[in-house]
């Protein structure tokens, strides 16, 4: 019975001891400032957040100090007799039900012993490549150094913001050393800031470093800010929008954004796209061969160039690579699916004038084949037959006497008269005749009467 008493006692003591202390670190804040001993009546300290609730409670240093109506403490007289003299200050902030103290330690340091870094100029821009392995120094800057009047080592430096996700770290000047936080116990030492892991400029191209100098105990600090740039390098691909693209021609039975109801020479009928991290400029290529249709290479337009003569379905693969050297391919190609219909509705028409035509060709009692397309003539000739120019070398031969011939393309070599005679044009050099030693031309045949093409 007797020891169990005391236990309880104890505990009872421990309990309240420590109930005490809490409450009293729950009531307050506490706050560090450090002012140079040469400080001007009327410097500012810290301030509160304004409002009217805030009152500093008076101590032995009213003489130094007053809190203005905004929050604010200032000095009110030379601070220079308190240099190195630990100052308590204690703020009231009444919130109506309840009050809260607020604790503002102040340090007042001769200034010619205050921390500063030298050389915080110009040089305050560093770079450094992307990809770079984690350890790699940061160009472009200077040692960094904190002193003061006074010969104060050991001093910590450490990266007190901007450091997002952790990407630099510092370097001690003398040893290597690689740490979040360096202390240096050489007065000639300092720090070099150094990448802590690899940097990827896509996801971060710059950053504003906070780095502070502090004495061991935290009381006499300086900070200074480093801008850091993360040079690029092509190590993006273009990547393809989608991947595959499907454009339709002349059927409007498809629904969808990409039919193009008509055909016509080099209109666009859509285009692909590649987008590329490094945001360099993007070069397309058709990678499988088509007449059917071109790429523009700077913006992959898709453009028709030649007229399929009946429906066609293709599967054609584009690339995407950067403008840049070296230069990057997509990994992966794009498809594009090309479909092209002929209109309907002149199909109709031509069966309509063949119809016709087979009509008032039975009211003659004659049949005839009419073909669209005749077949291709093949002529052997030495090159001597080509000698004379103006000279028949041969005779194209009508299906009606109502046709009259004529060359589509203009050719070098031969004309053609409306009556099917083929003229040396030029006399024929073997020489020049291209590496299939032929002479290759349309002859589009007309019927007079009609005046229709057949
Ligand atoms: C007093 O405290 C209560 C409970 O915390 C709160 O609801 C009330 O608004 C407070 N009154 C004032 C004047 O702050
Ligand atoms: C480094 O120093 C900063 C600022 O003094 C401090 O907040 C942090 O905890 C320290 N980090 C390490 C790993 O010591
Ligand atoms: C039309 O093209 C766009 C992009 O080119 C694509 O997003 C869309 O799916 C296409 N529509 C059809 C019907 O293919």
């Amino acid at each position: 019975m007797r020891r169990s008493t005391m236990e309880a006692t104890s505990v009872a003591m421990g309990a309240t001891s420590l109930a005490l202390l809490v409450s009293m670190w729950i009531a307050s804040t506490l706050s560090v400032s450090v002012i140079p001993h040469d400080a001007h009546p009327g410097y500012s300290v810290k301030k509160y957040n304004s409002g009217v609730n805030y009152r500093l409670l008076d101590s032995g240093f009213s003489q130094f100090f007053t809190m203005l109506e905004d929050g604010s403490i200032m000095t009110v007289s030379d601070v220079s007799p308190l240099v190195n003299r630990p100052i308590d200050l204690l703020v009231l902030e009444d919130e109506g039900n309840a009050t809260k103290t607020h604790m503002l330690q102040l340090y007042v340091l001769d200034r010619r012993n205050m921390l500063s870094f030298k050389s915080d100029s110009d040089e305050v821009q560093g770079r450094v490549a992307e990809n770079s392995p984690a350890g790699t120094k940061v160009e472009g800057l200077p040692v960094l150094q904190a002193a003061s009047g006074l010969t104060t080592v050991p001093i910590t430096y450490s990266i007190i913001g901007g450091n997002a996700a952790q990407a630099f770290e510092l370097k001690h000047s003398v040893t290597g050393d690689v740490l979040q936080n360096v202390t240096v116990s050489d007065n000639q030492a300092g720090v070099n800031l150094v990448t802590a892991q690899v940097l990827d400029r896509e996801e971060a191209n710059r950053y504003v470093l906070t780095i502070q100098a502090s004495d061991p105990i935290g009381v006499n600090k300086a900070v200074t800010n480093l801008v850091v740039e993360v040079d690029d390098e092509n190590d993006n691909s273009p990547v393809f929008s989608q991947k595959v693209y499907r454009f339709v021609v002349g059927d409007d039975s498809l629904e969808g954004d990409n039919v193009t109801t008509s055909w016509k020479r080099f209109s666009s009928i859509g285009k692909v796209e590649a987008t590329d991290a490094d945001g360099d400029k993007i070069a397309y290529k058709m990678a499988t061969p088509t007449n059917f249709l071109v790429i523009v290479p700077q913006t992959g337009d898709l453009l028709l160039s030649e007229e399929p003569s009946e429906e066609v379905e293709l599967e054609l693969v584009v690339e995407a690579h950067d403008i840049r050297t070296p230069s990057r391919t997509s990994p992966r190609p794009a498809q594009v699916l090309f479909k092209f219909k002929p209109p309907e509705s002149s199909k109709v028409e031509l069966d309509l004038d063949l119809q016709k035509l087979a009509e008032r060709e039975l009211h003659r009692g004659k049949r005839r084949v009419t073909r669209a397309v005749r077949p291709t003539k093949r002529i052997e000739f030495t090159e001597s037959d080509g000698d004379t120019e103006g000279r028949i070398v041969f005779q194209l031969e009508k299906e009606t006497d109502r046709e009259t011939f004529k060359i589509r393309d203009e050719n070098p070599w031969v004309t053609v008269d409306p009556n099917g005679a083929v003229r040396v044009k030029k006399k024929w050099d073997y020489e020049e005749l291209g590496p299939e030693k032929t002479i290759d031309f349309w002859v589009t045949i007309t019927n007079a009467e009609k005046g229709g093409k057949s």
